[in-house]
C-alpha cells in the first residue's frame, strides 16, 4: 500500500473531517502564510550565480528542444542528442524543462533521460533541473499510469475526498517517473460550455470549484514536498482565461473587475491557502490586455493582494505570441522586457534558444535591473530546494514500487462511479436486469480514447497506439447482443481533443450521432444513451426519444466498468452535473443567473430551461428531503447562521446523495444571483434510514463583490433553499459589512 501523508491544515480539511462525520462547517477562512523565499543557501548560490546563470535558471524548454530530430519531431526511437543537451544545459544554462517528445514514455525512459539532464546540469553549476508535465488526470505520458476521470468528472463526484486521493497517486506515479512538478490544477471556472478546455475544469461554479481545487493541491503537495511522492502543482491559467466572448480557446475576453473578482478569482484564492506553489498565466487577453503583459493581474492582485509568493511560469510560447498573435509589441526582445516587468518568473519559452540571449542583453543594456532577475531565481531556486531537487535530483530508478498498482487502478474505479450522472430514467428503464438483450453502439462504443479524452498518452489523445494495454471499452464489458436487441445502448459525444484543436462551430450533437438515436428510435429499440464528452453537447433534438441518459464526462481508464456497473445497477449513481445542461443551442445560462435571464418572450419568467440543471443526477433510490429548520430568524453579522435538514433514503436500496445548499439574497445593490451554492455535503444512506445534516454558514458565506469592488454583506431577507424547501433568515446590521 501507499503510505499517503494527510495533511490537517486550515479550514477545507476541516471540512472534509465534518463531510465524512455527516456534519459541515464553514468559518472564516485563514490564509496559510507563504514562505518567504529567502534563505541563506539560495541567496549564496544567487550571489555566485553569472548573469548566464540567472538568464538560464529562467528558461524553460521543451523536451524536444534535447532529442535527436527538430522541435515537434524527435526522432524514434526517441532519444538525447548529446551535443542539443550540452548547448542547453551547459552553454544556455537552462533551468526548466517541460513536456514530453510527443507520446508516452515507459518509466525506465523518463527516469534515463531525467538522470542523463540532472547529472550533466548538477556537473555544470550544481543547480538541477526543474522537468514539469501536464499530469491532469493522473501521469497521463507515463506508459501505463493510473488514468483518472479528467477533472469535470471529478467535479461531478463533489467528493473533495477522492479528488485528494487521486491527486496523491498521481503526486506518487509522476515522481516515480522522476518529474517534481504537474501544470494542474486547471482553476478556471467553467461557464461558458463552448469553451473546448471546459472538462479540464471543476465546472461553472466557484465554491464547488474551491473545495476540490484545494483538495487536489493538498493531495499533489502534501506537507512536504520535498517527499518523494509529492510533487509542487500549478495553478492555471490565471487569470480570466475560460471566458472567452466567442468561447473559443485563447480569444479574447472582456471581464470587469467586479465579475473577476467574484467569480475567477476564488479559486486562486483557495489554491494560494492551500500552499499552491507554482501558477501559469493565461495565455489570452481581458480587456484588451494580454495577460502576460498586465502587471495588475500579476503583481498588484496575485502578488500584493492574494500574497502569493511562488513561481510564476508563462505558458506556451507566450511572450512570443505577444508579438505575432497579440501584437502589443514590436519584436520578441521587447516582448520579453515587458512581460519581466510585468512579473513573470519563468518563460516556457519553450521552442527556441533565444529567449535567454535575449534576456540577458536586456540587462546588459540596463533595460531590465539584475536584481529583478534575483527575485524570479530567488523563488525558482525556493522551489527547487523545497522540492529536495539539489539533495537528490532523480529518484532512484524504480523505488516507487506502487506505481500503478491495483489499490490505485480501484480508486480510479472508483471515482468513475462516482461521476457517473443519471440525467434521465425514463419509467425506471435502468437499472438493466442481468441477462438483459442489450446491443451497445455509437462512435464511442469500442473507444478507449474517448473515456481519456485529451492530455492521454499524446496531447490531443487521439493516438490509440499508445493505449495503456488490457484497458477495456465499454462494448468490451457490454453483453454482445445484435442490433434486434431490446435494448440499445449507445456510446455518444465527442472525440478528444485539446486547446485549440476543440474549438467548435456548433454545440449540437454531430448530426450522424442524433441520426443514430433516430434510426434506432424508429425500429422502436429501447434508448440507452451514454454521453462521453468533454462538454455537454446539445440534445434536445433526441433526448425525448431516449429511455434514459447517462453522462460519463471523460471517466478515464476504467470507465468502461463504471459505465457497466452503473448500467446494471451494481452501483447506484450518485453523480451530479457541475455546470448547466443547455438545451439550445444559443442559449447557454448559468444556474446563478440574475432574474432577468428569466424573462421570456412572453413576459413571464420561464426562459431559463435548461436540459438538465446544475446539481441535477437520478438515483436507483429516491431521497425525501424534510424539517429544513433555520435555528434563528434573524442574525447579526459576526453570528453563525445554524441550519438542519432531513433526508431520508425512501427508496429500497442505500445509496449517497449529495445535499446542496444554496442562498438567495432577496435583494441586494448588485442584481442578486437567483441562487448561490454555498455548501453541501455529501452523505450515504441506507434503504429507509433518514439522517440530518447540519449546516453553519456565517455572512462571508453570503458575501459578494460590492460597487466598491470589496466582499460585502448587506442586511436584509435571505432564502435558504435545500432540496426543494426554503427557508427565511433575516440578517440584521445598520451598514453593509465589507470584508478584508
Ligand atoms: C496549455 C497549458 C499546459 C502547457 C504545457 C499549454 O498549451 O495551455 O495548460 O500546461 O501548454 O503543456
Ligand atoms: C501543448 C504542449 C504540446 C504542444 C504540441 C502545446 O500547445 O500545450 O503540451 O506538446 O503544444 O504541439
Amino acid at each position: 500500500m501507499i503510505k499517503f501523508q494527510r495533511k490537517t491544515r486550515g479550514f477545507f480539511s476541516l471540512l472534509l473531517l465534518l463531510l465524512l462525520f455527516g456534519s459541515c462547517q464553514n468559518t472564516e477562512q485563514e490564509r496559510v502564510e507563504q514562505p518567504v523565499a529567502s534563505d541563506v543557501e539560495v541567496e549564496k548560490l544567487i550571489s555566485e550565480m553569472s548573469l548566464v546563470d540567472k538568464v538560464g535558471q529562467m528558461t524553460q524548454l521543451t523536451l524536444d528542444m534535447v532529442l535527436v530530430g527538430p522541435p515537434y519531431g524527435a526522432v524514434e526511437p526517441q532519444r538525447i542528442d548529446s551535443s542539443l543537451l550540452r548547448k542547453v544545459i551547459v552553454d544556455l544554462r537552462v533551468g526548466s524543462i517541460l513536456n514530453c517528445g510527443g507520446h508516452t514514455y515507459p518509466r525506465s525512459f523518463w527516469n534515463e533521460t531525467i538522470k542523463t539532464i540532472q547529472d550533466l546540469s548538477m556537473s555544470t553549476n550544481g543547480i538541477p533541473v526543474l522537468y514539469g508535465i501536464d499530469a491532469i488526470h493522473g501521469v497521463n505520458y507515463t506508459d501505463s499510469a493510473t488514468l483518472f476521470p479528467q477533472q469535470i468528472g471529478l467535479a461531478a463526484t463533489w467528493n473533495p475526498d477522492i479528488v485528494r486521493e487521486l491527486a496523491e497517486i498521481t503526486a506518487y506515479e509522476t515522481r516515480a517517473s522522476s518529474i517534481p512538478w504537474n501544470f494542474s490544477p486547471v482553476l478556471d471556472i467553467g461557464r461558458d460550455v463552448r469553451w473546448p478546455r471546459l472538462w479540464e475544469t471543476f465546472g461553472e461554479d466557484p465554491y464547488l470549484a474551491s473545495t476540490l481545487a484545494t483538495a487536489m493541491i493538498e493531495g499533489y503537495q502534501g506537507d512536504d514536498i520535498s517527499d518523494e511522492t509529492k510533487v509542487a502543482s500549478c495553478m492555471k491559467h490565471f487569470l480570466g482565461y475560460s471566458q472567452t466572448l466567442t468561447g473559443k480557446d485563447r480569444t479574447q475576453a472582456w471581464i470587469p473587475e467586479r465579475q473577476l473578482r467574484e467569480y475567477f478569482l476564488p479559486t486562486f484564492e483557495a489554491a494560494i491557502d492551500a500552499g499552491a506553489k507554482t501558477v501559469m498565466v493565461n495565455s489570452g487577453e481581458i480587456n484588451g490586455i494580454p495577460v502576460h503583459v498586465n502587471s495588475w493581474v500579476l503583481k498588484d492582485l496575485l502578488r500584493d493582494e492574494l500574497g502569493f509568493d511562488g513561481l510564476i511560469v508563462t505558458d506556451w510560447e507566450d511572450i512570443k505570441y505577444l508579438v505575432s498573435r497579440h501584437r502589443v509589441a514590436v519584436d520578441y526582445k521587447e516582448a520579453i522586457k515587458m512581460a519581466i516587468d510585468a512579473g513573470i518568473d519563468m518563460s516556457m519559452v519553450p521552442v527556441d534558444y533565444d529567449f535567454p540571449v535575449l534576456l540577458r542583453e536586456l540587462v546588459e543594456e540596463g533595460e531590465i535591473e539584475e536584481s529583478r532577475l534575483d527575485e524570479s531565481v530567488r523563488r525558482i531556486l525556493t522551489l527547487k530546494k523545497e522540492l529536495g531537487l539539489f539533495d537528490s535530483p532523480y529518484p532512484e530508478l524504480y523505488t516507487h514500487s506502487e506505481f500503478a498498482s491495483e489499490a490505485s487502478r480501484q480508486k480510479s474505479e472508483l471515482a468513475a462511479k462516482q461521476s457517473i450522472t443519471l440525467l434521465k430514467n425514463e419509467a425506471g428503464i435502468l437499472p438493466l436486469a442481468d441477462g438483459a438483450d442489450v446491443f451497445v453502439d455509437g462512435p464511442n462504443a469500442d473507444n478507449l480514447m474517448a473515456l481519456n479524452g485529451g492530455w492521454s498518452h499524446t496531447w490531443q489523445g487521439t493516438d490509440p497506439q499508445y493505449n495503456t494495454p488490457g484497458k477495456s471499452t465499454v462494448k468490451d464489458l457490454m453483453p454482445g447482443g445484435s442490433a434486434n436487441s431490446k435494448y440499445i445502448v449507445l456510446c455518444l459525444g465527442e472525440s478528444p481533443y485539446t486547446e485549440k484543436v476543440g474549438d467548435i462551430e456548433d454545440i449540437t450533437l454531430a448530426q450522424d450521432q442524433l441520426d443514430l438515436v433516430k434510426d434506432y428510435a424508429d425500429k422502436g429499440k429501447k434508448i440507452i444513451v451514454v454521453l462521453l464528452e468533454g462538454r455537454p453537447r446539445i440534445i434536445s433534438e433526441i433526448e425525448p426519444l431516449c429511455d434514459a441518459i447517462v453522462m460519463a464526462y471523460l471517466p478515464g481508464d476504467e470507465g468502461a466498468e463504471a459505465i457497466r456497473s452503473v448500467l446494471f445497477g451494481e452501483f447506484n449513481p450518485e453523480g451530479k452535473l457541475p455546470f448547466t445542461y443547455p438545451r439550445h443551442p444559443s442559449s447557454h445560462t448559468t444556474y446563478d443567473h440574475k432574474y432577468t435571464d428569466r424573462l421570456d418572450p412572453q413576459f413571464g419568467a420561464n426562459a431559463f430551461q435548461p436540459q438538465y440543471e446544475f446539481g441535477h443526477g437520478l438515483s436507483y433510490t429516491s431521497f425525501e428531503y424534510s424539517d429544513l429548520v433555520i435555528t434563528k430568524d434573524s442574525v447579526n453579522f459576526d453570528e453563525d447562521i445554524e441550519i438542519s435538514i432531513s433526508i431520508e433514503n425512501t427508496g429500497s436500496i442505500s445509496g449517497r446523495e449529495t445535499v446542496m445548499l444554496f442562498v438567495s439574497d432577496s435583494v441586494a445593490s448588485i442584481t442578486p444571483s437567483v441562487k448561490r451554492l454555498r455548501s453541501y455535503q455529501k452523505i450515504g444512506l441506507a434503504a429507509g434510514e433518514k439522517k440530518t445534516c447540519n449546516f453553519k454558514l456565517n455572512s462571508r458565506d453570503l458575501a459578494f463583490v460590492g460597487r466598491d469592488l470589496d466582499w460585502i454583506s448587506e442586511p436584509g431577507d435571505f432564502i435558504v433553499r435545500i432540496g426543494g424547501l426554503s427557508e427565511v433568515f433575516y440578517m440584521k446590521g445598520e451598514d453593509n459589512k465589507v470584508f478584508e
